[in-house]
């Protein structure tokens, strides 16, 4: 399949470009080629002329499109101002995380807790630099070593902050000279990690945890993950738990989850709502996880509540002396206000359970009252608010009801709104077939002089080099769905761009991980947390809005590792502005014309390993 495939595609633009105003000379040449026709090359096979011929006549369609894009497109090739590469950002920002300046957010007047939130709004002009690795930064191990071994220098982070850490889950973590072992393996450490998700299933009222499944829990939001060992065991029991912790400076919880190959996302909700819809986990947890509870008239366990499935679960565990009895109090009080029980408290762990039943909050005195609002259409960070979210919604179906999660019964699809089942099918075909030519895309030797000819072995592709994957314009999920049918050990981080059709509730009921965002800003995670880059139609999405492709590349080669890969899939037109960007930010690019006669094309990149 993948061969055939490579055999109808052809490499256009030429072997390793130096970032140059070589494109323009690509487009001249080929226009030549296109005037003197097939006789002038007739060394060369003819499919490979054709695409040519194609290329040319798409090139005059995409002068004749807009002359925004055009000029767009001339002013990036002309100028050889403009076409200079990027150069490096200062040291300082080699962790930079965009719309997370505390010192700033501090001055602009945010305050209690706000100045940790994310305020893009106040992060000023982007920077055009590329964040540049750490000294001795190291490629990661591949999975599953890299989940218990991780290179020192990779994260920012100081021997005190995790000798002292007094988290269960942070106290897991041992010193080498330039690693740090999880020793997830190691029977004596893990047991800690087994014991508490056995103490969990007992609470829940299971015989073991490798029943969480069959129970329902699918997926858990794990709010302050520690470095992410209670997640990385539920990912063993094949429950998909998403990390989620506030902005640190360092010792980041979230940083080293990724650097783990765990899902992980950085936020937190003080003022505003996490940037997932309502009725999303079947279980959230929180081990000594720095949140107040009993503060703000429950405010957080109203969020908590908006984000947990019906009958779902939410797990706390606090140590013996920060769980004072008064605030035990406080926090039972608030559960009964939001209908939740609770089914069981050992020690420092307490299990409550959302209620199944909708009519609860209003048929009961004193509680929380359902939101006026109910349409299911998402916002974006918006404020926390003082009431319950999802009961007239109907996606309201207890997680115990719920046979399975994946793959999604396409029957039951009218719950997540105006979707075609017969689309969803088609879709996750599509991706079957797309993931084995992309995966076979993804070796340095498409960047070589000699692509790869009919009839020559296929590449080795990259299977171990790829862990955590982020599909920036996620639509179904398909991508994930293909990813797990062929069982590579990857993850997938899908995200649903705001202002496109919401897809989200689908792709979270999968069992799989996503979130909302929007293109236009930067994502909340650290630099070189992911391994692969994949956007379908995003780069259109992006001009259709309005936004700089500049900055939403640069956000990209921020995100990625050093040696990751990218895989753009779009229109003829944005996918050569974007070939022209990845030059000044010195990726390694080529364009891939798929050969059936659209003008879709393939781009794809692979950041290189830039010191100075
Ligand atoms: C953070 O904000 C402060 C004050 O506005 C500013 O001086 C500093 O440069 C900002 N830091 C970054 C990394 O943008
Ligand atoms: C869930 O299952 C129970 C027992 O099978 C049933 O009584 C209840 O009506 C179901 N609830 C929903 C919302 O489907
Ligand atoms: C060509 O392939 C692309 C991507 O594989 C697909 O989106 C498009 O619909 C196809 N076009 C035709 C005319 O088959």
């Amino acid at each position: 399949m993948g061969r055939s495939w490579f055999s109808k595609m052809s490499l256009i633009f030429g072997p390793r470009q130096p970032r140059s105003l070589l494109l323009l000379c690509a487009v001249c040449v080929l226009v030549l080629i296109g005037l003197l026709g097939p006789s002038s090359s007739s060394d060369s096979e003819p499919g490979i002329t054709n695409a040519r011929l194609d290329v040319y006549s798409n090139y005059r369609r995409l002068k004749e499109q807009t002359a925004n894009d055009y000029l767009e497109l001339r002013t990036l090739s002309s100028g050889a101002k403009q076409l200079k590469e990027f150069s490096l950002c200062g040291k300082e920002r080699e962790d930079f995380v965009p719309c997370y300046n505390v010192t700033g957010n501090l001055l602009l007047g945010f305050k209690d807790g706000e100045e940790f939130d994310r305020h893009c709004e106040a992060s000023g002009e982007r920077q055009h630099c590329l964040v540049r690795p750490p000294n001795n930064y190291k490629t990661p191990l591949s999975w599953p070593a890299g989940r218990d071994i991780i290179w020192n220098a990779n994260v920012k982070i100081t021997k005190d902050q995790f000798l002292s850490s007094g988290s269960m889950t942070k106290r897991l973590m041992l010193l080498e000279e330039n690693q740090i072992a999880f020793h997830s393996d190691d029977g004596l450490i893990v047991d800690g990690v087994k014991d508490y998700s056995h103490q969990i299933a007992e609470m829940i009222g299971l015989t073991s945890d490798l029943e969480f499944r069959h129970a329902g829990v699918h997926t858990v939001l794990d709010i302050g993950c520690g470095f992410g060992s209670f997640g990385a065991h539920l990912l063993s029991l094949n429950v998909m738990a998403v990390c989620m912790a506030a902005y640190e400076l360092t010792g980041s919880q979230v940083q080293l989850s990724l650097e783990r190959g765990l899902p992980a996302i950085i936020g937190n909700f003080i003022s505003r709502q996490l940037p997932f819809p309502s009725l999303s986990y079947d279980m959230v947890h929180c081990a000594q996880c720095g949140i107040s509870w009993d503060s703000k008239d429950g405010m957080f366990l109203i969020e908590v509540d908006r984000l947990l499935k019906p009958g779902g679960y939410f797990v706390l565990n606090s140590p013996a002396g920060r769980a004072k009895t008064s605030s035990v109090t406080r926090i039972t009080l608030l559960t009964e206000k939001i209908c939740w029980s609770l089914l069981a408290q050992e020690e420092d762990t307490f299990v409550w359970q959302k209620t199944a039943d909708s009519q609860c909050y209003t048929s009961k005195l004193d509680t929380v009252p359902p939101c006026q609002d109910t349409h299911d259409v998402p916002s974006f960070y918006p404020p926390l608010a003082p009431c319950i979210s999802g009961t007239a919604s109907n996606r309201w179906i207890p997680i115990q009801n719920r046979s399975s999660s994946y793959p999604l019964k396409p029957a039951k699809l009218e719950i997540y709104g105006k979707f075609h089942p017969e689309e969803f099918d088609e879709d996750l075909e599509y991706w079957r077939s797309a993931l084995k030519n992309y995966w076979s895309l993804l070796t340095p030797l498409i960047f070589s002089d000699h692509p790869k000819r009919p009839g020559e072995e296929d590449p080795l592709p990259p299977y171990n080099m790829i862990r955590n994957v982020l599909d920036m314009n996620a639509h179904y999920g398909g991508l994930n769905a293909a990813f797990l049918e062929a069982r590579i050990s990857v993850w997938v981080m899908n995200v649903v761009p705001i202002r496109t059709q919401n897809t989200l509730p689908l792709i979270l009921n999968q069992g799989f991980a996503g979130v909302y965002h929007d293109w236009c800003q930067s994502f909340p995670t650290y630099p070189r947390t992911y391994d692969m880059l994949h956007a379908n139609g995003l780069l259109s999405h992006i001009d259709s809005v309005g936004c700089s492709l500049t900055d939403l590349l640069l956000e990209m080669d921020r995100i990625l590792r050093p040696e990751g890969w990218v895989v753009l899939s779009d229109t003829l037109g944005p996918i050569e502005k974007a070939r022209m960007l990845a030059t000044q930010i010195r990726w390694e690019a080529r364009v891939i014309d798929l050969q059936n006669g659209s003008d879709q094309r393939l781009l794809v990149c692979q950041k290189p390993f830039l010191r100075k």
